[in-house]
């Protein structure tokens, strides 16, 4: 059963989150630009991207953190129980009722983001261009109960974007367009789309 919780809740939430990365690169081609110039600069072409990268990379990894804001695909995390009665803001939830605590009321919020609906990866840039850390940044959700797969899969997905990214150019066929719009299943994941992936090398 744990080795099929790590598969079941580790292959569907990177999957869905590189497939989100794509849409969200095809709609924003100067960021995909940014991305691979960045890659040329501090790797190359001649050698496969490392974890010793992702310091040199501040774009590829605010551009990863952007996507893991805006396409939310968790936004109700996963449901928990309280485990005894608890007052909360005038409200008692009685033990063993179950609390969906919904991620996207955090994410998309307004009053932290100013612009939550636009796509923009230098939010989590600063002056300098180093990657700022935001405390509402919680993809992951937060507490004992955080994804306990947070770290591996910042690392599959700075590892799987930046080979993908130094070594295609991902463009639209014919002109169409991935729907931004996804549909809520176990994730929250993009709708099916036709990509092409130009070799870059
Ligand atoms: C982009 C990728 C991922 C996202 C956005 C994500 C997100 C989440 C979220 C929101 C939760 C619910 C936390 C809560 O109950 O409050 C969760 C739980 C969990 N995740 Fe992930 N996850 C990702 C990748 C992974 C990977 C790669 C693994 C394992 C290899 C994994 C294993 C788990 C497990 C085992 C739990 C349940 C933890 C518990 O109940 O104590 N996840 N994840």
């Amino acid at each position: 059963m744990v080795v099929a919780d790590l598969f079941i809740a580790g292959t569907e939430t990177t999957a869905t989150t590189i497939r989100w990365t794509l849409v969200y690169l095809l709609h924003n081609p100067e960021v995909q630009e940014k991305c691979f110039r960045e890659i040329q600069e501090h790797i190359g072409q001649r050698r496969r991207p490392s974890m010793k990268d992702k310091s040199s990379l501040p774009n590829v990894e605010a551009t990863i953190l952007e996507v893991l804001r805006r396409a939310d695909i968790g936004p109700a995390s996963l449901p928990h129980a309280v485990s005894h009665d608890v007052q909360f803001r005038g409200y008692t939830f009685p033990k063993e009722a179950t609390v969906i605590v919904m991620l996207d009321s955090v994410l998309q919020d307004p009053d932290v983001w100013g612009d939550p609906d636009n796509f923009r990866p230098d939010r989590f840039l600063d002056d300098n261009g180093k990657v700022i850390k935001k405390e509402e940044f919680i993809p992951f959700s937060l507490g004992r109960r955080v994804c306990l797969g947070e770290s591996m899969a910042r690392m599959e997905l700075f590892l799987f974007l930046t080979t993908m990214i130094q070594r295609s150019k991902f463009v639209p066929v014919d002109g169409q367009m991935p729907s931004l719009d996804g549909v809520i299943g176990l994730t929250h994941s993009p709708k099916p789309f036709v990509i092409k992936a130009v070799p870059r090398i």
